[in-house]
């Protein structure tokens, strides 16, 4: 089936949000499957291509991680007073509240995975490895909004990344990386909003702004 994913870019771009409140509607497994054919349009280092998705929709499996996201986002909650709390963090928050506590119904998880071990030293390992990976999170994070879908990239539930490898049968090689539920929002897709382009540009010497 071909879908119409043919929003201007510079739209999908600026109003690729995390989406976290999503209806309980199936989404359709070509549907899946062509995000993730975008997703690997993606560079990787050497073009190894070292990835792998777990795509989950089983609720055994979905309740193991929503067990999961809940006891991360317990721990995250203890130092929400150590934050300061701005409106827009309030709101991700809330947001963040709402998909724990719906964790079970979401329609379609995708865990991007890396076929390899992640050893945090050497600095180019590490950062070779996470950016062989995150480019493709981020096309099919586009590819979703570009679809109408709902998506949010969260990463807490890895927080026991034994549990999270055993609740879908990950070897000890394969690394989960992120996890993205997705499906039909019940919200509205809005411009993200993002620290001025100035502020965070500098041009030859670090700090020396336009
Ligand atoms: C590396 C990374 C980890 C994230 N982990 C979580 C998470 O565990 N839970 C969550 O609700 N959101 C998570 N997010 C989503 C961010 O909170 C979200 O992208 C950010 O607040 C911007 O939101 P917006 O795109 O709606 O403006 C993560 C994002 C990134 C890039």
């Amino acid at each position: 089936m071909a879908y119409n994913l043919d929003m201007p870019l510079e739209q999908a771009l600026r109003t690729q949000r995390a989406l976290r409140r999503l209806k309980t509607d199936p989404v359709e497994e070509e549907l899946l499957l062509h995000l993730l054919d975008l997703a690997i349009r993606a560079p990787s280092g050497s073009n190894a291509q070292g990835w792998e998705f777990v795509v989950v929709r089983e609720r055994e499996t979905m309740a193991r991680l929503a067990r999961l996201n809940r006891q991360a986002f317990s721990l995250f909650r203890l130092f929400k007073p150590l934050a300061k709390m701005t409106p827009t963090r309030q709101r991700m928050f809330e947001s963040a509240r709402w998909q724990a506590d719906h964790f079970e119904e979401i329609p379609a998880l995708i865990i991007p995975c890396l076929k390899q071990v992640i050893w945090p030293f050497p600095f180019l390992a590490a950062t070779s490895a996470f950016g062989s990976i995150y480019p493709a999170v981020q096309n099919l994070l586009l590819g979703a909004r570009a679809a109408g879908l709902g998506a949010a990239l969260i990463t807490i539930p890895l927080w026991n990344l034994g549990a999270v490898r055993r609740a879908v049968g990950l070897p000890w090689r394969v690394t989960p990386c992120c996890l993205i539920p997705l499906g039909w929002p019940l919200e509205e897709y809005t411009p993200n909003r993002r620290r001025p382009v100035r502020e965070v540009v500098s041009f030859e010497r670090y700090g020396r702004r336009l």
